[in-house]
């Protein structure tokens, strides 16, 4: 198994991706610490995790709020005797998000807090963490509207995935002499609650389809993928990079009709 006797921290594991990937790394060997803002969900995930033989815990905390994220590392480290990997996925997309010229402050704001900080706290909570075990891998979760503009724009979304993209650069590059590797990944469309949020209707589902080479959304499981061997030892000399698992999104200009 590629990731025995490492423990990871997996922010926004409660559902979608997260959960997907929390379930792949402990399928891999790997003690998961499940946080979520939503206490239940992450229970659940933990609670199934367990209840398939793999090691895991659900913690309740809120990745915009520094004392909650610090005291979830705290109760991580405390429990499985340290921190080898943190992916910080937790994100969302606020329903007043939209065109630049109409976005409501607010909107911007929570986006930045949870998007941005959220992934700066788990970094400035994280690192040390992983100084503690002599390194460790960190794995940000961008999209590739970091890569590419879309219309119709979530002004808010797109801006703090760029900074998702950034930040992880620079940490891969001032921490890679101390052991610690950081990477993003880019997931296009991926079949989740919030692509049902943002999607919505069937009109735009279909026209979101027909951008895709491959012609379908991916799978949380397919991102789960990725990021285990991102976050293993397989991944030793990967450090700073942004990967798109996108079903060709990115390459694609023109698609094929169906
Ligand atoms: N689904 C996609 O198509 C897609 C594409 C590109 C990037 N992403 C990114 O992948 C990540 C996961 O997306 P998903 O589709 O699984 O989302 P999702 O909405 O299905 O799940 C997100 C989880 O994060 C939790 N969460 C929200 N705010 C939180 C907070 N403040 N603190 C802790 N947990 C919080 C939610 O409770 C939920 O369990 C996000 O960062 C998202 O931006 C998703």
């Amino acid at each position: 198994m590629r990731l025995s006797n490492k423990r990871a921290v997996v922010t926004g594991a409660g559902t979608g991706i997260g959960a997907a990937c929390a379930r792949k790394f402990a399928a891999e060997g790997c003690a998961v610490a499940i946080v979520d803002v939503d206490g239940v969900r992450a229970n659940t995930v933990a609670g199934e995790i367990s209840e398939a033989g793999g090691a895991a815990i659900g913690i309740a905390a809120d990745v915009s709020e520094a004392e909650s994220i610090a005291a979830a590392f705290d109760v991580a480290e405390a429990r499985f005797g340290g921190v080898d990997i943190v992916m910080n996925n937790a994100g969302i997309v606020h329903p007043d998000d939209g065109d630049v010229a109409e976005t409501p402050d607010a909107a911007w704001d929570r986006t930045i807090d949870i998007n941005v900080k959220g992934v700066f706290l788990g970094c400035k909570f994280g690192v040390p963490a992983l100084k503690r075990r002599g390194g460790g891998a960190i794995l940000n979760t961008a999209s590739i509207v970091a890569l590419v503009g879309s219309s119709p724009s979530q002004i808010a979304y797109t801006a703090s995935k760029g900074a998702v993209v950034a930040m992880t650069r620079e940490i891969a590059v001032c921490y890679a002499r101390q052991g610690i590797r950081a990477n993003a990944i880019c997931p296009g469309p991926i079949a989740t609650e919030m692509t049902k949020q943002v999607m919505g209707g069937a009109d735009l589902a279909e026209a979101y389809r027909q951008h895709l080479p491959m012609g379908r959304m991916g799978t949380p499981e397919e991102i789960a993928d990725m990021a285990a061997y991102l976050v293993s030892d397989e991944a030793s000399y990967v450090t700073g990079q942004t990967i798109s698992v996108d079903g060709g999104l990115t390459s694609a200009y023109l698609c094929p009709p169906d």
